[in-house]
């Protein structure tokens, strides 16, 4: 039987809704080799759109390569990684991808692994070392296998955002945006799970990233499409639930999609044939209980004016921080050390702006930190 309520990894078929313009714009660009960024808090849905999109516009003829670089610690690690995705999954068989590496990687010294008989356990091992020569052979690969099949190539980066924590990322970024942008075959969709991280490589004019492509922001799935997909599943296993249980539960967790699915999954386990208001407040103590031992090692480090800031946030305040009332009933200190905290917590990704309003990254810290 599928899982009825599926969440915390990307999701397909029947465990997706709604997404549709979101769907819409992401294969235009593609069809129209329009660079694109994907940007959403946590366990929105990016990874799934794409995977979704990639899916649905296989018959176009062109070819899509997906890669997830949140392994990658430098930028030779990153190349190794982009370089075993564009040449297995651009590969027909198992013999292009020898012709590839040795056309097109003459000057890399690249081990191959090959278990016999089972292609997608095939491992190529890239001799890289820091210079760039080599690296830049490995970022024109798509391109110079587009040509060859002439035809053109979809680049999905997930987990993107781990460029940034590279050592002397900005050099590399240049190199990547410098060569990318000349690619005339290649198309770059690049998306990841740390929001701030991910804004930080293209918010200012000063940034390789600056303009690179056209940027959807995820918007939260609507209520209407939850009503249906929620009820239908329930219904499907023979229980109902209410539209105004299933609104709460929405709102509960302010229509994250990964904790909708997950507070669902609790309150289907919790209840009999007719949901009760009792089984969504079951639901939700479980799910923070669930998340306990998360949201403790998420803030264990912080200081206590960090609590408090967090505090204030998850007793429903979103602006005015440096006003005296606030510092004095939280105890902020001065507001330049209100100022800072803020910022402290924004580059955490424990908090994150919304129409120009603070609010917690995660919904459910918030019934976490309200808890008696
Ligand atoms: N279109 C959708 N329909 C229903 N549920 C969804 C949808 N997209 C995401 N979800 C829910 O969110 C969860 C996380 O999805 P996914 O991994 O695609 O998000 P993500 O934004 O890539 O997460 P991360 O930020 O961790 O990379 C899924 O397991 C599912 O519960
Ligand atoms: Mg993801």
């Amino acid at each position: 039987m599928e899982q009825l309520f599926v969440f915390g990894k990307p999701v397909e078929g029947l465990s997706f809704t709604d997404r549709e313009m979101e769907s819409a714009r992401l294969s235009a660009n593609f069809a129209a080799g329009i660079n694109t960024f994907i940007i959403s808090p946590r366990r929105w849905g990016k990874t799934s759109l794409v995977k979704k999109v990639i899916a649905e516009s296989r018959e176009d003829g062109k070819l899509f390569v997906f890669l997830d670089v949140f392994k990658a610690k430098t930028p030779a690690d990153f190349c190794g990684i982009l370089a075993n995705a564009v040449l297995k999954q651009t590969a027909s068989a198992v013999e292009d991808i020898w012709e590839n590496v040795k056309s097109f990687l003459e000057r890399i010294n690249v081990g191959i692994r090959l278990a016999p008989d089972q292609q997608s356990k095939l491992d190529l091992d890239f001799g890289l070392s820091k210079e760039m020569a080599p690296m830049e052979s490995i970022l024109s690969l798509p391109q110079r296998i587009a040509e060859k099949k002439n035809a053109e190539i979809v680049v999905c980066i997930d987990e993107f955002q781990q460029i940034a924590l590279f050592d002397d990322s900005l050099t590399f970024q240049k190199m990547l945006r410098g060569i990318w942008q000349n690619q005339r075959r290649v198309t770059y969709c690049l998306f990841g799970s740390k929001k701030h991280m991910m804004e930080g490589l293209f918010d200012e004019e000063s940034k390789p990233f600056y303009k690179f492509g056209d940027i959807i922001y995820l918007k939260r799935i609507p209520l209407p499409y939850w009503k249906v997909f929620i009820s239908e599943k329930f219904s499907s296993a023979g229980k109902s639930i209410s539209e105004e249980q299933i609104e709460r539960i929405c709102q509960t967790v302010d229509f994250h999609s990964s904790y909708v699915q997950q507070l669902c999954w609790y309150v289907f386990l919790f209840s009999g044939e007719q949901v009760t208001d009792e089984d969504v407040n079951s639901g939700i103590e479980e799910l923070i209980v669930q998340n306990t031992a998360l949201f403790e090692s998420r803030t264990e480090t912080l200081t206590p004016v960090q609590m408090r800031f967090l505090m204030a946030v998850a007793n429903g305040i979103h602006d005015g921080f440096s006003t005296s009332e606030v510092i004095s009933k939280y105890k902020l200190g001065s507001s330049a050390s209100s100022v800072a905290t803020r910022k402290s917590l924004l580059e955490k990704g424990l908090l994150s702006v919304e129409a120009g309003k603070t609010f917690l990254a995660d919904p459910v810290m918030g019934l976490w930190l309200r808890q008696p």
